[in-house]
This record gives C-alpha cells, structure tokens and sequence, in this order.
C-alpha cells in the first residue's frame, strides 16, 4: 500500500479515480477481515447514504494489535514522556497493549457495556486514554472522546447527546504547570447526566477526590481482576466506530460519526503515504487525543501500521520552549508532526531553545489543522528539519476522518503554505458561489470533494438531516468542506481559510455561534457578535463586540465575567482575546449583523469598510471604529 515515487502515485491517483472500486479493494485487502465485503461501494451525496466494504466484518482493533502480535508482539507500540522531563518513561509493547485493552474491555463488559453503547471518554494524555479508545472498539462500544480543556458543561451535552453509559477519566491531569481536575469536572457534568451508570477512574495525580459507591470504580482496581483475553466484537464495516464533536456555524456542536471498515482503510493507508513510515522508525505526533487528530494519526493510523509512536502528556513550552527538541532528542524521532500555532510559538520564543539540541534523528516533519504562513514554514525548515526534512502540511478534517490534501514525503515537490495534491481517492474540485466548477489552474474558490473517499463522515449523531443541510446541501453533489482554496499553476492547492463562520484558533475549531450564546450568558449582555482576526501566534483570534446597555459595573469586570461565563460553558480554549463593550452593532433593515464590517474593524482595516448604506443606523460604526480594543 506504500507509494514509493512520484510515478507510483500518479498511477495510483489515476486508478482511484478511473476505477475506485478496485482501487480501494486492493487496499482493504491488505486487512484482517473476518468476512470479506460483497461489494465496495455504495452512495449518493443527497441523502446522504455512503457505504464502504459492504457487508464486511471486522474488528478495527484486532488489525490495530492482534495482527501484529505473533511476529512483533515484541515491538514497541508506545512510548509515554510524561509532562515532567525528569519522571520516568513508560514502554508499552504491542503485546502489552493487547493485555491493557483486553482487561479495559473486559472492565467495560463487567459494567454491562455492549457492542452499539457510547462510551465517553475524557483523559489526560496517558497511554490509558488510547487502551480507552480501543477497549471500546474491541467490545464495539462506539468512543466519545472529550478533550481534557473542555468544561463540565460541555462534557454534559456531548453526554447527552448520545447518551453515554460510561465515562472513563482520571483524577487529575498534569498540563505544564497546571494540575487539572478531571474526576471533579466529571463530577460536575454527570450531575445532569441520567444516562450515565459508571464512572473508572485512573489514578494519575493522586489527589483525592469524591468516588460514588456504586457508580465509581478505581480503573487499576478493576483491570487487576479481569484475563487478559478479550474476544473482539464482530462489527459491519458501516457500524460506527465513534462519535467526535466539532463545531460549526451554528448551533451546539456536532457528533461526526466515523465507520469501522472505512475509517480503518484510510487511516492506515493515509499514515503509511503521507509520512512514508518504514519499520522500526519511532513517529510523534503532538496533538491530544481529544481531536480527529488524535484518534487517526496517534491511535488508529500508527497502530494499524505496526508503527511507533511517542504519547506525550506535556505542553511545548513546559519547563521551557525546548521541550519538544529535548524530547526528539531523547528517543531519536524520525517523523515529527505538530500544528503552526506550536511552531509560531516556539519560534517567537528564540533559537535559544532549539541550540542545544541535535534533531539529528528527524527525517520528515509534518503540520496540521490551519494555514501555515510562510515564515513559520521556513523556520520550521531551516531550525528543526535543517533543510533536509521535507514539510507534509496535512489538510483534513474532523469530518474526513484522514489527510485528504498534503504532500507524500520525499516524493511529492514541495511549495511552503501549499498542502500539495490530493491523496489517491480523493477528488477535490472548486466552485464558485453558485456551485459552478471552477476550472483550469490558477484559480480560487471554494473547496469541494466530489467522490467519497472510505473515512468520510456517515452522518451526525442523532440527526442526519444536520449532516446533510451542513456538507452536502450547499451545493448538489458535492462534500462541501467550509473552507476556501487556490489551486495555482502547477495544479497544486493552498487552502486559505474557513469560508463560514468557524474560527480556527491555535489549530481548535470554534464556531462564533457557540461562543456567543456563552457570551450572552452574561447577565449584562444583551446581545453579542464574535469574529476572527489575524493572531500572530495563535493564527486567528477572537474578538467579540458584546452589547451591555446599562450597568453599574465597570467594563473590567463584566470582561472578566464574560470571560468566565465562556470559560464556564465552553472551555478556556473558546475565551475572546478581546471584548469590546458597545451600545449597538452594525445590523441590515432586516435585523442581520454585518460580520463583514465587524471583521474588518478587528482586523485593524478601517478604512475600506465597503457599502454600508444599507445599514440600519450608520453611525454605530463610527463608535465601534473609536472603541477598538
Ligand atoms: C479545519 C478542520 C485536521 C485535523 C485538525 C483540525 C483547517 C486543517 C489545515 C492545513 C490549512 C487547515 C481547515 C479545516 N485546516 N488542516 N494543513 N492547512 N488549513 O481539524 O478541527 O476538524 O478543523 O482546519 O480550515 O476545515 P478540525
């Protein structure tokens, strides 16, 4: 399944296209199937209905671990680096893996959880976090991961929109410098959460906190009593496989749920080509696994291919911004793979920090989950990869479910900001705001896929009219992925942001609609629009414009209240980087806020604010201009 040459994967590219079916077939082959699918594929974009490997039966984790047992059950599946360069490492080999995820399994099995059950899962970056994931998949419970920054409030409503039966967690978490509660943010969420029957705790910080007899149960406890053999689910191709929130233009976010059959083809086939992963290379990818990021490339990609990886529990800059090339140094990586936002970050903090090491050991780097600006590419180049590591600058989505567009390493030509060419099965085109294509090269336009590629989304839980009317109604036919894209002379593509009104801050979707009714939580604020501007570390930054009419409060205050009502409700990662008070914004006859004109004055451009005749009352412009924060 591995290209080796650019030759190889034009062929490969042409064959996907010209005969998907076989194509994929080929690649699915190269599988542990307990029954092989009767046909390939199967869909339509209006329904949408999207079928892969059909009437195939799996389980995605005896090809994650199983498979691998007899030859390489030796091999090392993980290493962990704790947040604290001095604490010790732990090594997990797959055959260990296998006996932590059996046991997990079988604990889950002893709380009733059965195939089709949703289990959620919040945890701090411990190698338990992934035997969580793959204990749920063995006994085909579908995972819910929750990212460890996210607040009781949001635990509850993913909870219970699927209605979990179980969560899995820890006491606490170690984040650089912070200790985070993690057992008591449970607490506080599975108040209101009447679906929920047990809660395993693993014991990582060892601080005390509350345990509900009956309900709770210490995680090492009950490992301790349960065989390491574990007997795999049967699953369809089509049953989920888990469910991941993410956010969009509007309302609450939304439960994309992944496939078994599908998801683990693309996984492992996009990891072993993008990357070119060879045996025995150690791969780190810096993402939590509370992301898409997480689940394909640290759990399910790398497994699948036998690989290596790093799972580190700390931040870039704890104790200090050489961490990650302290760490690269340690074990020796090959393959490294972080977001612009760390790399933007650590290059402001100065060479300083990157001197002392060799980074001798890296061969290709990657980059994932927003533009990366040229300069940042070039440092990232010239410090870490020494010019002699190619960039695979990764574009996907939580709904892709793998790296749709990005370079293969050392094959495919590279372009700094460019995310190369599509990957083979994968059929980007562009079109206008009619949903007319836009051909030819040297164009821009808005970023559609016109063919399903075997990870793409199944629907949103609960609701598939949502998946519809979000991805596949703005244009017919078409997966549409919300973002705006160039496609240059050389046919290569560059995607240049969000064209909706989803926010990437620090690589971290936020929709403007969720933080506003955060906002609004604010007992002084009646109304209140947030937009994105350009952040120099951060990528894009929010700034919320917040209508407050009268109050006795000062404005520090009620920032501060907004910001912990948005903390509250959402996350600390949703906070505005910057609040400014108003007495009314700038709104149509019809009632309709003018984003445009709002973005613009948060990006500083205020003298090209376009046509704001139509506007309700002009003049509310002018005190927005004055009052910029
Ligand atoms: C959005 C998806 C993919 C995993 C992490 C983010 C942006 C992602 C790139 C890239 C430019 C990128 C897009 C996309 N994005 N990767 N290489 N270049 N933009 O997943 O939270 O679902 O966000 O991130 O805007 O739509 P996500």
């Amino acid at each position: 399944m591995q290209i080796k040459t650019l030759e190889e994967y034009k062929t490969a590219y042409q064959k996907s296209v010209d005969a998907p079916e076989d194509f994929w077939a080929e690649i699915a082959s190269e599988f542990l199937w307990t029954k092989k699918w009767d046909k390939v594929l199967d869909w339509n974009f209006t329904g949408p209905k999207i079928n892969w490997f059909i009437n195939g039966k799996l389980n995605i984790t005896e090809n994650c671990i199983d498979r691998h047992l007899e030859k390489n059950g030796n091999n090392t599946a993980f290493i962990w680096e704790p947040n604290e360069p001095g604490d010790k490492n732990r090594t997990i080999t797959y055959k260990e893996l296998s006996e932590e995820v059996n046991r997990l399994a079988n604990v889950l099995k002893s709380f009733n959880i059965k195939k089709g059950d949703r289990v959620c899962i919040y945890m701090p970056m411990i190698p338990e976090a992934v035997y969580a994931m793959l204990a749920c998949a063995r006994v085909g419970a579908i995972h819910s991961v929750v990212f460890g920054g996210f607040s009781a409030q949001s635990i509850q409503d993913r909870i219970n929109d699927s209605q979990c039966k179980v969560v899995l967690t820890s006491d606490g978490a170690y984040r650089g410098n912070k200790q985070l509660p993690m057992k008591v943010t449970v607490d506080d969420a599975v108040k209101n959460c009447p679906s929920i029957t047990n809660v395993l705790v693993y014991k990582r910080t060892g601080e005390k906190v509350n345990m509900q007899s009956g309900r709770d149960f210490d995680w090492e406890t009950e490992c301790k009593k349960q065989s390491v053999d574990c007997k795999a689910e049967i699953m369809d191709s089509e049953d989920p496989l888990f469910i991941l929130y993410t956010s969009g233009s509007t309302g609450k976010p939304k439960g994309v749920v992944h496939s078994c059959g599908g998801f683990m083809v693309y996984t492992a086939y996009s990891f072993q080509n993008v990357f070119q992963y060879q045996p025995h290379e150690l791969y780190w990818c810096t993402a939590d696994v509370g992301w898409i990021t997480g689940h394909s490339y640290i759990t399910y990609g790398p497994l699948l291919s036998g690989a290596t990886s790093i799972i580190f529990e700390g931040v870039p800059n704890y104790p200090d911004s050489g961490r990650f090339w302290q760490v690269v140094d340690k074990h020796n990586v090959n393959i490294f793979y972080t977001a612009p936002t760390a790399i933007r970050a650590l290059e402001a903090a100065g060479l300083d920090f990157v001197k002392p090491y060799k980074l001798d050991s890296l061969r290709v780097l990657g980059s994932v989950g927003e533009p990366i600006n040229e300069e940042a590419w070039q440092w990232y180049h010239k410090n870490i990869g020494k010019e002699k590591c190619p960039i695979v600058d990764t574009w996907w989505q939580t709904e892709t479910g793998g790296i749709l567009i990005s370079p293969l390493a050392n094959i495919t030509a590279l372009k700094p900001g460019f995310a190369t060419l599509p990957l083979p099965g994968v059929q980007p085109i562009l079109v206008d705001e009619k949903g007319k294509e836009i051909l030819g090269n040297g164009v821009e336009g808005n970023l559609c896929i016109k063919f399903p590629w075997p990870s793409i989304i199944r629907t949103t839980y609960g609701d598939h009219e949502r998946c519809r009317t979000t991805y596949f109604a703005t244009y017919p036919n078409l997966y549409f992925t919300g973002d705006g894209c160039r496609r240059d002379e050389d046919g290569y593509y560059r995607i240049t942001g969000r064209v909706d009104d989803v926010i990437n801050v620090s690589g971290h979707r936020i929709g403007t609609a969720e933080v506003e009714s955060a906002i609004n939580e604010q007992v002084d604020v009646v109304e209140s629009a947030v937009v994105g501007y350009p952040h120099d570390i951060k990528g894009q930054g929010l700034y919320a414009f917040c209508i407050v009419p009268k109050t006795t409060k000062t404005n520090e205050q009620i920032k501060k209240e907004i910001n912990d009502c948005v903390n509250k409700i959402i996350g600390a990662i949703a906070k505005p980087d910057k609040i400014q008070i108003v007495s009314g914004l700038p709104k149509t006859r019809s009632g309709k806020i003018m984003r445009r004109i709002l973005r613009k004055v948060a990006e500083g451009e205020l003298t090209n604010l376009g046509d704001t005749s139509t506007l309700l009352d002009p003049s509310v412009v002018e005190e927005i201009i004055k009052g910029r924060v």
